[in-house]
C-alpha cells in the first residue's frame, strides 16, 4: 500500500518528509524525474507531458493517489489532467490549495465567497514556469479579496539545490529576495511556491526580516493529506513504499541523504 509522491527532483522531498512524520504508518512511494529537472524553465506542453508520464508510472504500480508535490508541474499540469479525466479509482491532487487555505485562514474545503484577510501585501517566490501560469493568484483569487501578491521568479535556485550547491543557492536566494523588495519594500507574508525552497527555508527568512511571516508547503499538505485519507481510506493503494528516480539513483540518493538527514536510497524509475 502506498501513496505517490512526484516531484521534479528533491524539492518534493520536504513533503514527503512532513507526510511521513503526520502518517507514520502509511506508505509512500516517492518519484523523481531528475533526468528532467528542473522544469521551471520548460515549456507548458513540456512540463504537462513529463508530470502526466511519471503520474501514470506511479498509477502503474499500484498507487491510486499520487501527489503533485511540484507547484511547477500543478501549475501546468494538474487541471489539464484531471479535466482529460484520470482511470477509475486513481487520483492526483496538488499541493497550492493547503498554503492558499492557510494564507486565507480558511478550513479545509470552505468554499464561500472570497472575503477580507489578515494580510494585503504577500511575496511569492517560485520558478518561472510557476510565476508565469499565475496559478497561485487563480487559486487565491477564489478566496480572498485585496490582497495584493508580488511574484519573483527564482532563476538558478533548482539547478543548485539539485547540483547540492548549497553555497550558490543562498547567494541566489539573497539576491531574489533583493529584487523582490524593490517591487514590494514591506512584504506581510512570503509564500515558498517551490518545493525545494523549504531546503532554503532560513536563507528566506534571514534575507526576509524576522517580521515576515514564511509559509511553505511541508507541513499544510501533510495535514491536509491526513484529512483526505481519513475521509477516503481506500486510498492508500496496492504497491510497494521507496523511492524512484530517473536520473543517477547513487548521485540523487547521497543528495536526499544530506538533505533529510537520514539514509535514503533511491533506485532507477
Ligand atoms: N519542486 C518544484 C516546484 O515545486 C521545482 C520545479 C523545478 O523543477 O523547477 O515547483
Amino acid at each position: 500500500m502506498a501513496v505517490g509522491i512526484f516531484d521534479s527532483g528533491l524539492g518534493g522531498l520536504t513533503v514527503l518528509d512532513a507526510a511521513q512524520k503526520r502518517l507514520p504508518d502509511v506508505d509512500f512511494l516517492y518519484y523523481a524525474d531528475s533526468a528532467h529537472a528542473p522544469y521551471g524553465v520548460r515549456t507548458p506542453e513540456d512540463i504537462y507531458q513529463l508530470t502526466r508520464k511519471a503520474v501514470h508510472d506511479l498509477w502503474n504500480r499500484g498507487c491510486d493517489l499520487v501527489i503533485l508535490a511540484c507547484n511547477t508541474a500543478s501549475a501546468a499540469a494538474l487541471r489539464r489532467m484531471q479535466e482529460e479525466g484520470v482511470p477509475p479509482g486513481k487520483r492526483v491532487l496538488g499541493v497550492f490549495v493547503p498554503l492558499i487555505e492557510a494564507l486565507t485562514e480558511r478550513q479545509w474545503g470552505d468554499n464561500s465567497p472570497p472575503r477580507e484577510v489578515s494580510v494585503q501585501n504577500v511575496a511569492l517566490f517560485a520558478t518561472p514556469a510557476t510565476v508565469a501560469s499565475r496559478a497561485f493568484q487563480r487559486e487565491l483569487a477564489f478566496r480572498a479579496i485585496g490582497v495584493d501578491i508580488e511574484a519573483q521568479a527564482c532563476g538558478g535556485v533548482v539547478d543548485a539545490i539539485e547540483e547540492g550547491d548549497l553555497i550558490l543557492a543562498e547567494a541566489l536566494v539573497r539576491s531574489h529576495v533583493d529584487a523582490l523588495k524593490r517591487k514590494m519594500p514591506y512584504p506581510q507574508a512570503a509564500i515558498l511556491g517551490c518545493t525545494h525552497y523549504p531546503l532554503m527555508e532560513k536563507a528566506f527568512q534571514d534575507a526576509l526580516g524576522a517580521e515576515v511571516k514564511v509559509f511553505s508547503q511541508g507541513n499544510l499538505v501533510a495535514e491536509s493529506l491526513a484529512d483526505y485519507l481519513q475521509r477516503h481510506p481506500n486510498m492508500l493503494g496496492t504497491g510497494a513504499g521507496g523511492y524512484l528516480t530517473t536520473g543517477k539513483p547513487a548521485t540523487v540518493s547521497d543528495r536526499a541523504t544530506q538533505f533529510l538527514r537520514r539514509k535514503i536510497e533511491f533506485r532507477a524509475a
